[in-house]
């Protein structure tokens, strides 16, 4: 069994970035992102900070906008269109969830596709599945660059994408099914879901559920890519698949910690500079 390191990297990803990074400011430009929080949720927080905490780290210049859990949805579109208009910020990124009360559809839609470095806008996820060039959510981009740098064939290959969320599941399937891979996706009401893993050569999980992956569920020698991220009662952090003994039957896996996270990381700080290229 391979580990996919994907600390490792990410790592290597943001040394490039650093470089690039200090190319454009010799030419006088600085790269911006601008994080738009809205409540308290304490994973947000904490991806929020990493996000902050690795833009410095390349020499992005970021800025946080943090607004409470009962703010009018007319302030955050305001704040939106105000960081659209600002030419010191190349991208922009809401984090998600947001509060029930705001229209999230909405919300999206007021980024310029041109600074939506998460790629979750309609105009981006549009063109992403239609093949053209666009703004990819930095999660399945982050996959993608997992299977180049292990030099995983795509083409052909039986994929199973457990969970369809719209910012991992919907464009993970797309950018798979653009590489000529066969796409299964699941979710909660997927009648029989140990028929679908089971036949597949690469089952890609997140839907924050510890456990759910069992080694019954996954074929010999298959690729495992666990994107859950799940905190257990005695404070450790597990992904979805059942690791210790998925392990000992699978070809390569993505540990949790260190596998698909730092590349959704990676993958923010390579949009916010291809936005700045823009
Ligand atoms: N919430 C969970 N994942 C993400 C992400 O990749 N981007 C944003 N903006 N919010 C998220």
């Amino acid at each position: 069994m391979i580990l996919l390191d994907g600390k490792k990297l990410a790592g290597k990803i943001q040394q490039e970035i650093k470089k690039d990074v200090d190319l454009l400011k010799q030419g006088s430009i600085t790269p911006g992102l601008a994080v738009i929080m809205i409540g308290d949720d304490p994973a947000s927080r904490v991806y929020v900070k990493k996000k902050a905490e690795a833009c410095k780290e390349v020499g992005i210049y970021s800025v946080v906008h943090e607004m409470p859990d009962n703010i009018k949805e007319e302030t955050i579109v305001n704040t939106i269109k105000l960081m659209n208009e600002n030419n010191s910020i190349n991208g922009i990124l809401v984090q998600l969830p947001l509060p029930s009360h705001i229209n999230q559809t909405k919300i999206l839609e007021t980024i310029d596709p041109k600074k939506d470095v998460d790629g979750f806008h309609p105009f981006n996820m549009g063109r992403l599945f239609l093949g053209l060039d666009s703004f990819v959510p930095c999660t399945p981009l982050g996959v993608m660059k997992i299977f180049k740098e292990y030099e995983i064939d795509l083409k052909g290959k039986n994929v199973c994408i457990v969970g369809a969320s719209n910012i991992v599941g919907k464009p993970m399937a797309a950018l798979l099914l653009n590489a000529f891979a066969t796409v299964d996706v699941c979710h909660i009401y997927t009648k029989d879901l140990k028929e679908h893993t089971k036949r597949a050569d690469i089952v890609i999980v997140g839907v924050g559920k510890a456990g759910l992956i069992t080694e019954d569920m996954v074929k010999d020698d298959a690729m495992i890519i666990d994107i859950g991220i799940n905190r257990l009662e005695n404070g450790k952090l597990v992904g979805d698949v059942d690791f210790d003994a998925v392990s000992k039957k699978c070809s390569y896996i993505t540990p949790v910690p260190g596998g698909v996270g730092p590349m959704t990381i990676a993958m923010l700080l390579s949009n916010t500079i291809k936005a700045t290229k823009l």
